[in-house]
């Protein structure tokens, strides 16, 4: 079980979606709320993710104060047990995630400085931003998932999910069917296993939570977006369907019926490439979607582009790939491929996020 202990403070109100994810990571969540904390969040936010408890019911596995403050850090680095969870890190109860919420100028005051050099040298891993602020829900998922110490903990990654779309007036755009399913199970799947996760979304409808979450259209704000994130990333996946082309020019108004159409197309940049080409040191994941056997074009892919792994998959099948609810792929590495049967795009987050966790282990042993 992860104990959260809830301190008074604006971030309490991000505390609520940080059980939800860990709760919906199979952890079972229990949550302590500390004096003056009900001012700002009361039990039934966390109804269906967490007990609210005045003690933990049993073992815990890992400890998260959130929003935590400049009192509570001076308790816990100086051993007052006081209150339940306090008690359990006093107790020695470890991982602990301790992320300090701090009023303007507390966050330099010497005393807190020693305070939070004390709690790291005991073990705790602070979150905190440079302002004094709290980290939002996306860290501290990761922060407390990885603190348990899943297959991706300590690293960034970064997805890319959904389809982009190009303008041609004011209300049309050349799109593609891709719904962003795909990319979403991957970023979901990705802070399960404890990393910290970025998506930049190409029309994607549902925010997924315990991520930061880029929003994007058009091919040309996904390359901006990614080429920044990736630069701060230690692994890029790329799974959004990126349009290959756009209109030359873009129409301000509504082009009528009148005036005819003739659309004129040019090659939008290869994002996969310009990203691999600046960030040589990240690992890499690209997709290929092929109509047909889609290993050849996957190896293809691997060399053309310079990427560690090509996922692909055959989108002339009924009811796998694009807007579906399952796929079945194969990862391509540069030394052999592996064939991942029909099965749920969790699932298949899953066995490509296994993989990749194995490439880059390889990587950074040789
Ligand atoms: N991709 C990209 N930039 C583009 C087009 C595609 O980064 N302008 C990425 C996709 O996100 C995907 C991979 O490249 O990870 C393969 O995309 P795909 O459309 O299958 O291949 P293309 O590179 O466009 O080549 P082709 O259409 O000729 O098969």
């Amino acid at each position: 079980m992860i104990l959260c202990s809830v301190g008074p403070g604006r971030g309490a109100l991000e505390i609520p979606g940080v059980c939800r994810e860990l709760s919906r990571s199979g952890h079972s969540v229990e949550v302590v709320l500390e004096p003056g904390a009900r001012n700002f969040v009361g039990p039934a936010a966390f109804y269906g993710y967490a007990t609210v408890v005045d003690k933990p019911s049993g073992p815990v596995e890992a400890v998260l104060f959130a929003p935590a403050t400049s009192g509570v850090l001076a308790r816990l680095a100086r051993g007052l047990g006081d209150g339940a969870a306090a008690g359990v890190y006093a107790a020695g109860a470890r991982p602990v995630v301790v992320a300090p919420e701090l009023e303007g100028g507390t966050s330099g005051h010497p005393a807190v400085r020693e305070n939070l050099d004390r709690l790291s040298g005991d073990g705790c891993r602070v979150v905190l931003r440079d302002n004094g602020s709290m980290p939002g829900a996306a860290e501290l998922v990761a922060a407390t998932l990885g603190s348990l110490g899943g297959p991706l903990a300590g690293l960034r990654v970064l997805v890319s999910a959904g389809g982009t779309r190009e303008p041609v007036d004011s209300v049309r755009f050349l799109g593609n069917r891709s719904s962003g399913k795909m990319g979403v199970a991957i970023a979901r799947e990705a802070v399960r296993m404890g990393a910290e996760v970025s998506v930049v979304a190409a029309n994607v409808e549902v925010v997924e939570p315990g991520v930061r979450w880029t929003p994007v259209e058009t091919v040309d704000q996904l390359r901006e977006s990614v080429m920044a994130l990736a630069a701060e990333s230690d692994a890029l996946i790329m799974a959004a369907a990126v349009s290959d082309f756009k209109p030359a020019s873009v129409t301000r108004s509504k082009i009528r019926r009148s005036e005819g159409l003739d659309l004129e197309l040019v090659a939008t940049e290869d994002v996969l490439k310009s990203v691999r080409r600046a960030n040589p040191e990240l690992f890499v994941v690209g997709f290929a979607a092929t109509h047909g056997d889609p290993v050849p074009d996957a190896r293809e892919k691997l060399g053309s582009k310079g990427v560690d792994l090509v996922v692909g998959n055959d989108i002339s099948q009924e009811g796998i790939g694009f807007g579906a609810e399952e796929n079945e792929v194969y990862i391509v590495k540069p030394e052999g491929e592996s064939f991942v049967p029909r099965a749920s795009k969790q699932e298949i987050a899953r066995a490509i996020l296994g993989d990749l966790a194995r490439e880059m282990t390889k990587e950074r042993r040789t």
